[in-house]
């Protein structure tokens, strides 16, 4: 049986696209998408900041999102990231994801920068995202830095027979503590491939962005509430240099600055209709 890669399209999507907007469209060559967990939420992935329902209004960042919190306890936070690991794996690309994709088809230049450790951009069909977070899906050795692969489709915890690199285990609804398994090349705890509060962006990836940032038309930043640094100086630098900077958000945002516009609705709605009416400007 064949699996579906993507969720269905809106067959016809209900948003208008503004007449500034449309304007500040035309023309434009050099764009940044800027993205945050707001572009995954209609796959059914938890933002982190939304009142109810982002991840941080439930769980401790300090205690899952630390070096220091992950040597406190271990078991805790590796079984917290497998649980949303394979969450991520059942989840499917939203239009949003595919409307992105589908301009980087058509415009010469689109650079991709996003904050998520999903895979949802690869999965709609962006081929090179620059993913400043990590990545959910690239564990790896906490002392020597050795990746460790694992099963896309299952969690993993350290296995009793110490001649195996993990054991496979069926997760619970609301997750449950893992033991993280070992390196083999040293020994040291597997950890997830994110990046943690205090800790520095993967080589390179904030020069790439803030370079294509300073040299862009246009900075589209979707889903995102732009409050965590050094990401959140990626469309300022848009902005510094001169760039057009539309945000897509279903909270209306306050805004300073010339050349800012704002686009409010779900990303999955929006981004449609705005590739759409960019391909016609
Ligand atoms: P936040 O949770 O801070 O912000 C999500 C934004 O998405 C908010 O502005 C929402 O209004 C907006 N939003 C919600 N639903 C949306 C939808 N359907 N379409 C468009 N926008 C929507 O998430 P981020 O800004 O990504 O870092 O958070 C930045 C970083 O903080 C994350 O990468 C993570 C977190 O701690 C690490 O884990 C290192």
């Amino acid at each position: 049986m064949l699996t579906p890669m993507t969720t269905p399209a809106a067959p016809h999507s209900p948003f208008a696209v503004a007449p500034e907007v449309l304007q500040a469209l035309r023309g434009v060559r050099r764009v940044v998408v800027f993205t945050g967990a707001g572009v995954s939420a209609e796959s059914g992935i938890p933002t982190f900041r939304d009142a109810l329902t982002g991840l941080w209004s439930r769980f401790d960042p300090m205690a899952l999102a630390t070096v220091d919190g992950f040597w406190a306890d271990p078991d805790l936070v590796w079984g917290w990231y497998e649980h949303r690991r394979v969450a991520v794996h059942h989840a499917l690309p939203n239009p949003a994801h595919r409307a992105i994709a589908r301009l980087a088809r058509y415009l010469p230049d689109v650079t991709l920068v996003t904050q998520n450790v999903d895979d949802l951009h690869e999965r709609a069909g962006s081929p090179h995202v620059l993913h400043l977070h990590g990545s959910l899906h690239h564990p790896r050795c906490l002392e020597c830095d050795t990746p460790f692969p694992v099963p896309p489709d299952q969690a993993v915890t350290r296995p009793a027979d110490p001649d195996r690199l993990y054991e496979t285990v069926d997760l619970l609804p609301d997750g449950r503590r893992l033991p993280p398994p070992l390196c083999p090349a040293c020994g040291g705890l597997i950890r997830p491939g994110v990046v943690w509060f205090g800790e520095a962006l993967p080589p390179g990836a904030l020069e790439t962005a803030l370079d294509a940032a300073g040299h862009c038309d246009l900075l589209l930043s979707v889903g995102t509430s732009g409050v965590v640094e050094p990401a959140a100086g990626i469309p300022r630098e848009a902005a510094r240099a001169g760039a057009g900077v539309l945000h897509v958000n279903p909270q209306v945002l306050h805004l300073t600055g010339v050349r800012q516009w704002q686009a409010n609705g779900p990303a999955g709605v929006v981004l449609p209709a705005l590739v759409d009416a960019w391909e016609r400007v």
